[in-house]
């Protein structure tokens, strides 16, 4: 039987609830042996996909996080059923590709641009209504980068001033097959189109100038759907053939790289450490993190690499180091583009300078990653300058930040902020006082157990 009681009471709501703000302090070495949840990308995939197949998809390892939360309650609200048997543990039945429902109220996407972006995509090619509400956070972020290709594909959309939320939108049935060649690099505005692309006659392409998060691809063929990729003058163009046909699987979500991250992170910068981390997703999309904290120094060494529901992982072992400053090159921002924040609390603890460039992008996640960095790096006493599409950081060369004192970072909703300035924390002779840590179950409900876990 659906439960629906379950999921309502993992989520508990963002914006009424009051702040719950903490200073996060030095705890010691990071040891012993952590597991990270469930990957957020792969978890709303395996969700959407599982709910166009005919039959039931079981997954284990989903993070149960509030934005994958979201997903699924948009799913069910659109006629596909869930049931969530244990921890992380859930099975889907779909309703079929072009089967999805009317949903009778507004979608509440939460703080989730995941779920907005995909869903829409899946909605643009069923002949059916939908209106889309978020958070505060949410309602700031631009939805024209979707609504253009989605549009020309026949939807129709009514948006707030802006292209953002609150926004009504009425799929085309049939829709039209379009070539699009992606204006920035987005694994959203991709799987947006592949996903409407599946209920559309013929073939939809996406071209690729720079290569983002393959999970779509990856896995919609796992599902059984015709989809092929062609390297073209150094550019993917991704193929999907309408009218498809999925057919349900069995998947085991691998450990978020992104979640990771902060753990990585703080156990670099924190003397003494020594941590093994299981279960961490590298996906060569998804590992530029690790790439550039080695390039700078850091003791990573991946243990048993193996494979995890098609996905290569390895278990993580992190040891303290001394960290040098450098110049990151753009050309990799895709394959980190979430774990900015925390590699600027690295740089902060660096040796030297560390500069980054061409992370426009940072300026329209859940808050404007950049602005919000540097104002906070700078409020806990790192020596930071914000430039337009980067930041350049002295680092203090191992030196503990100060901390903040009378101030309190604010974190604008972002949980990815919240974590990497509790990690900053960590290295700080005072402590980081933070507004809300509330956020932090959009992607990472036991983060701050296993911070207490893996310090005791
Ligand atoms: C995601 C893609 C990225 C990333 C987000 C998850 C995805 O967004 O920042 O957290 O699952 O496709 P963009 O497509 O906006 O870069």
């Amino acid at each position: 039987m659906p439960n629906r009681r379950i999921h309502r009471q993992n989520r508990k709501p963002l914006v009424t609830d009051t702040p719950t703000p903490k200073r996060f302090a030095s705890l010691g070495p990071l040891t012993g042996t952590i597991h990270v949840p469930g990957d957020k990308s792969i978890s709303h995939r395996s969700l959407m996909f599982g709910a166009l197949a005919v039959g039931e998809t079981k997954v284990s390892g989903l993070l149960e996080g509030h934005d994958v939360i979201a997903t699924a309650d948009a799913l069910r609200a659109m006629g596909a059923t869930t049931e969530r048997s244990g921890k992380g543990q859930w099975s889907i039945h779909g309703v079929g590709v072009g089967g999805l429902l009317q949903p009778k109220q507004a979608l509440d996407m939460g703080n989730s641009g995941t779920s907005t972006r995909l869903l829409m995509g899946l909605i643009a090619s069923h002949g059916i209504t939908a209106s889309f509400t978020g958070d505060a956070s949410l309602s700031g972020r631009p939805m024209g980068r979707v609504i253009e290709p989605l549009s020309q594909m026949g939807a129709n959309f009514t948006s707030s001033p802006g292209g953002t939320l609150p926004l009504m939108m009425t799929g085309s049935l049939p829709a039209i097959p379009i070539t699009y060649r992606l204006p920035v690099a987005s694994a959203q505005v991709k799987s947006a189109v592949l996903l409407a692309g599946l209920n559309t006659p013929g073939i939809t392409t996406v071209i690729e100038p720079v290569p983002t998060r393959d999970h779509s691809e990856r896995m919609l063929k796992g599902f059984g759907a015709e989809l092929t990729v062609e390297e073209i003058d150094g550019e993917r163009h991704i193929s999907i053939h309408g009218d498809a046909e999925l057919s349900p699987q069995t998947i085991t979500v691998p450990g978020d790289p992104s979640s990771a991250a902060f753990f990585i992170v703080a156990a670099l910068i924190t003397e003494g450490s020594d941590l093994l981390i299981e279960n961490v997703g590298l996906n060569a999309t998804r590992a530029g993190l690790v790439t550039v904290l080695k390039k700078m120094g850091g003791n990573i060494e991946l243990v048993d690499e193996r494979e995890v529901g098609g996905e290569p992982v390895a278990d993580l072992r992190v040891k303290h180091s001394r960290l040098q400053g450098i110049d990151v090159d753009p050309a990799i921002a895709p394959s980190m583009i979430d774990e900015f924040p925390v590699l600027f609390v690295a740089a902060s603890l660096a040796k030297g300078r560390t500069t980054t460039s061409g992370l426009d992008e940072l300026r329209v996640k859940e808050s404007d990653r950049l602005s919000t960095m540097a104002t906070a790096l700078k409020a806990a006493g790192a020596i930071v300058e914000e430039l337009a599409d980067g930041l350049i950081i002295e680092g203090s060369d191992g030196v503990p930040l100060p901390g903040t004192d009378e101030e309190t970072i604010v974190t604008h909703l972002d949980h990815r902020i919240a974590m990497s300035m509790a990690v900053a924390g960590l290295a700080s002779k005072g402590g980081v006082e933070i507004d809300d840590t509330r956020p932090i179950s959009t992607s990472f409900p036991s983060f701050e157990e296993l911070l207490a876990e893996s310090a005791s």
